[in-house]
């Protein structure tokens, strides 16, 4: 039994440690050709995450799901920003497993929070009923998922949510964010969404104390945020990986 299980008060407990278990192939997922059905598996923290088989990728680290997020969204990047309102924008909402733990990070430090995330394959409502994270919360998941797209809901007094189904190379990032989670696929699954033009319409679109943390730790991830303007640290990463990136619009801070 792990810590999460324990006292988060996970919905599932983890029999089997460091194994993958497949529960069920979804042949509704909205997909784009090489990403296919997503099956749920079971991470090394006992939360659960998506896997692309025929891109072979997962939406999380099989190290641990929530132990990753909480890792390098919350810790090294929402709980370092200090404002009483903070924006933060996503990309990739995916799961909502960041959305969740930043809106109970919000809950526990009482800051307001408008979130901003950004998905082009929304997941099916067939995946989202299967996947559990935190029993306490499993309204708010639900919640979370069922909120209209394109529109701001709030989920709570603090915390308030505006999906947005776009491509990231699309998009128009011209929000002021104080907290940017860039959470793609990895760089060698899909380098397009990894561009220099997306680090520097972020660089120019972030607050003058902006945060940005990544779990990708590349040299050329990192050169190319160090172009757009960034000052850069590699960090301790999570569980199963030795660095992350933590990138900050100012190198005062
Ligand atoms: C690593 S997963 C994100 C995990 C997510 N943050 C979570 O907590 O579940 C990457 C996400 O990016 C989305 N995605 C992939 N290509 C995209 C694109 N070009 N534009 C927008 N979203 C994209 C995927 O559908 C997936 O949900």
């Amino acid at each position: 039994m792990n810590g999460w299980s324990q006292t988060q008060g996970f919905a599932t407990e983890p029999v089997f440690y460091y194994i993958k278990i497949l529960y069920f192939c979804f042949p509704k997922y909205n997909s784009p050709k090489n990403m296919h059905t997503p099956c749920i598996e079971i991470s090394a923290d006992g939360s659960p995450t998506l896997f692309l088989p025929d891109m072979d990728e997962h939406y999380h680290s099989i190290n641990g799901a929530i132990q990753e997020s909480q890792h390098v969204y919350i810790e090294a990047g929402f709980n370092q920003c200090l404002k009483n309102t903070i924006h933060v924008l996503e990309l990739g909402f995916g799961t909502g497993l960041n959305a969740l733990l930043t809106a109970m990070e919000a809950e526990r430090r009482g800051v307001q929070v408008i979130y901003t995330a950004l998905e082009k394959y929304p997941l099916s409502d067939e995946i989202v009923e299967k996947l559990h994270y935190f029993i306490e919360k499993q309204e708010w998941f639900q919640k979370i998922h069922s909120m209209e797209w394109e529109k701001a809901v709030a989920l709570t007094p603090l915390f308030t949510l505006q999906k947005i189904r776009t491509d990231f190379r699309d998009f128009s990032y011209s929000y002021n964010c104080d907290v940017v989670y860039y959470d793609a696929f990895a760089p060698d699954k899909q380098p397009e969404v990894w561009s220099q033009e997306i680090f520097d319409n972020l660089f120019k679109a972030m607050s003058p104390a902006g945060i940005l943390t990544t779990y990708c730790a590349k040299g050329h991830i990192r050169r190319m945020m160090q172009h757009a303007g960034f000052s850069v640290e590699r960090i301790p990463g999570p569980p199963g990986k030795r660095e992350m990136l933590r990138a900050r619009k100012s190198t005062l801070l």
